[in-house]
């Protein structure tokens, strides 16, 4: 349809179908239960009070997906349907559809955008075999502190990173040509505006409450950095934010994020988030929660009723909220027919067979599940022999399938390969046996075992939405058995598994080696066993720092100075019962290929703001391991007027390194990526000099004056 078409479409409508395009649905309010295919996301649903005719007007659907279902519910809307207006319909489809990829904690691991836009691409081409156009992902949230459950679905503590990678993953999922979603694209809804990262105390749903200069240098920049890949969405977050709900927020949704960001796309409520204006006791009735919501520009109330119930008493009493209402029908109606949804509203059922699990897609969920796991420690142990002979594995994850990890959409466990299985393909020649208890396992096997790899972590199910803790030591049992197997003087490695960083103080001197493989997908027992054997390299590094201990938290490696920086005193910033820093810190991850850092070199000693500055080096692997290496620079500024981080991060590029190679890499420093918001919220950065790190953060490579 032409632009003029789609006005005219929006000039034949009534009131009641514009407000129900701003209404979005579950699946079961339009062609009811259809055998398993329905899936709820969110917590569940309350009454919402609405006649049929209401719902025959509503503009689109979450949560139901597959070809046939698709067909079904939009077949019996349109029957219906005056204006034959197609439902547009949107998932969660955060580290997969049907093929699964590692979470994106665990993609993060990679530092690599190409891979996160090639998970994305995949995605989206199943997503649309399976009937949807709108994927609720990425996930942007800066997040600091493990306790959230919703670690898992974010890319980690650093602010640039997280944004770039977010960006990655909307060109993945939109597949743009020339300024439309491209064929097998999805629009990309980036969530959760803004700040829900920041939750107190990490509880989720908890308020924020935070200085702007702390949001505008950090929390807000991940999703400013990825709008610039231009999301069809924006979701609102759960949160509040300085003592308003977000989906009522005029200051972050207009302000900030349509005014300062150019956002010019569909915003989103979360899961009831309209209503729960109302519990979060800012509107008195659900009038008064649907009117503070269209006054912030929230064009769609998910599955809660509000707008579809008072909107049109909100709407006729005022003539703004009238325009801004056809804007907002227009650009819902816009994103339709960008999609061709008014050419052809169906799916095709035959295609959808050949789309899903693609062989091309299952080799790179692999090659993704490689490349996101953390070496965080190793005394010699791994890869081990391909020579061995008795392999046991132990431990809640040694025989499971359940190892995609949370949001797992429509991935199968019956699809997914344990630990056992991919150990058993990859060491052919050795004996491999698996036990969950070291109870279970006959003393003469123990006995025999060459080498253990014993799997500790934290079940699938203890992180994501709603799932909090206070505490995230490994569990009591599981210490209890690395302690057991230590003493047994065994050689031995440890497989981790987890959707957060987990405390791991109390077990860690007793841990020879540590492989961490968050939650890896479908391929994630031959990945695993892959870089076991040393048939691949580990080469991720940690985008969120592991604590000693959960108190701890919120942890970050870019914390603020300190008066009185932290030492063995008492008097200096640290806690009394416990080591000073992270126990494996953001960018810690370890390699089996011996990397080699030569010729670090400055183009110049002085930076303005015209001119950039080159940080050139050499990198050699000195190995026979085939390995990528993530080079991480990182600046401290010594001397600011306001308060600045310890250190940040500048700027990181990954390369490959294959064997006995060697490679130049060049950093381009200009000065305004040295800038930061002072509590005026100017960008600033005042004449002085800049220290400059590599890596750990801690040896210096040099420094730069900046001359204004
Ligand atoms: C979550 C969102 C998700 C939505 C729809 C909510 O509960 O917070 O991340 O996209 O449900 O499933």
């Amino acid at each position: 349809m032409e632009k003029e078409q789609l006005r005219e479409l929006l000039n034949r409508m009534t009131l009641d179908e514009k407000l129900g395009q701003l209404t979005q649905l579950t699946g079961e309010h339009f062609a009811g239960k259809i055998d398993d295919e329905m899936v709820e996301t969110g917590p569940a649903m309350e009454d919402l009070d609405l006649s049929e005719e209401q719902v025959g007007t509503v503009g689109s659907v979450l949560g139901s997906s597959s070809a046939k279902v698709i067909n079904l519910i939009q077949e019996k809307y349109l029957e219906r349907s005056r204006l034959k207006i197609p439902l547009l319909f949107m998932h969660d489809a955060i580290h997969g559809y049907r093929t699964i990829f590692p979470i994106p904690l665990g993609l993060s691991c990679s530092w690599d955008s190409e891979i996160v836009k090639k998970v994305a691409a995949y995605t989206a081409t199943e997503l649309r075999a399976a009937g949807i156009q709108v994927n609720f992902s990425p996930m942007t949230d800066l997040v600091r502190d493990s306790r959230w459950g919703r670690v898992m679905e974010a890319f980690g503590e650093d602010h640039i990173l997280s944004g770039r990678l977010g960006k990655a993953m909307i060109d993945g999922y939109q597949k743009e040509v020339n300024g439309r979603i491209g064929e097998h694209g999805v629009a990309a809804c980036l969530k959760h505006f803004a700040a829900y990262g920041a939750v107190h105390a990490g509880k989720d749903y908890a308020s924020v409450d935070m200085s702007l200069r702390e949001f505008f240098g950090y929390y807000a920049r991940p999703y400013e950095i990825a709008l610039e890949a231009k999301p069809r969405m924006v979701m609102s977050s759960f949160n509040s934010f300085n003592g308003e709900p977000v989906t009522a927020s005029k200051y972050l949704l207009k302000e900030v994020l349509r005014d300062k960001f150019q956002f010019e796309g569909i915003v989103i409520s979360d899961w009831g988030a309209v209503a729960e204006i109302k519990s979060a006791g800012v509107a008195e009735n659900d009038k008064e929660a649907a009117t503070e919501a269209f006054k912030a520009g929230v064009d769609i109330e998910m599955v809660s009723s509000n707008y579809l119930r008072h909107g049109a008493d909100i709407v006729n009493a005022s003539e703004e909220l009238q325009t801004w209402l056809d804007a907002a029908v227009l650009r819902i109606l816009t994103l339709k027919n960008n999609l061709g949804l008014f050419e052809n509203p169906y799916v095709n059922e035959e295609e959808e067979a050949v789309l899903l699990r693609s062989e091309e897609a299952i080799a790179f969920a692999k090659q993704a599940a490689v490349e996101s796991c953390v070496l965080l420690k190793n005394e010699k142990v791994l890869p081990i022999n391909a020579s061995v002979k008795n392999i046991l594995i132990l431990g809640p994850f040694a025989k499971t399938k359940e190892l995609m990890g949370g949001w797992s959409c429509k991935g199968r466990f019956e699809e997914t390969i344990s630990l056992e299985e991919g150990i058993r393909t990859t060491f052919q020649a050795a004996k491999v046996n698996a036990y969950e208890k070291l109870e279970e396992c006959p003393a003469d096997l123990y006995e025999k075992a060459d080498i253990i790899l014993l799997t500790i972590g934290e079940p699938w199910y203890q992180s994501g939405e709603g799932h909090s803790s206070t505490n995230i030591e490994l569990a009591a049992e599981q210490q209890e058995l690395v302690r057991e197997v230590k003493k047994s003087g065994k050689n031995f490695a440890c497989i981790g598994f987890s959707g957060r960083p987990l405390a791991l103080e109390s077990v860690i001197e007793d841990i020879p080696a540590l492989l961490w493989c968050w939650y890896l997908g479908n391929c994630a027992g031959t990945a695993v066993a892959e870089l076991i054997s040393g048939a691949a390299t580990p080469s991720g590094k940690l985008t969120m720092s592991f604590p000693r201990v959960t108190g701890q938290t919120p942890l970050y490696y870019n914390e603020y100075r300190s008066g009185k920086p932290a030492n063995d005193s008492s008097y200096s910033s640290r806690y009394q019962d416990c080591e000073i820093g992270p126990l494996y810190s953001f960018g810690h991850g370890l390699s089996y290929a011996d990397i080699e850092y030569s010729n670090i070199q400055l183009s110049a000693a002085t930076i303005t703001e015209q001119r950039t500055v080159q940080l050139s080096m050499e990198i050699t692997n000195n190995s026979e391991y085939d390995t990528k290496e993530t080079v991480i620079l990182y600046m401290d500024d010594p001397v600011s007027k306001n308060v600045r981080p310890v250190k940040e991060m500048l700027d990181y590029q990954r390369i490959t390194l294959p064997p006995y190679t060697k490679k130049k890499v060049v950093f381009d420093i200009k000065a305004e990526d040295m800038k930061y918001i002072n509590n005026q919220l100017e960008k600033v950065l005042e004449p002085g000099e800049i220290n400059l790190y590599l890596n750990d953060g801690k040896t210096p490579i040099g420094k730069l004056i900046y001359v204004s």
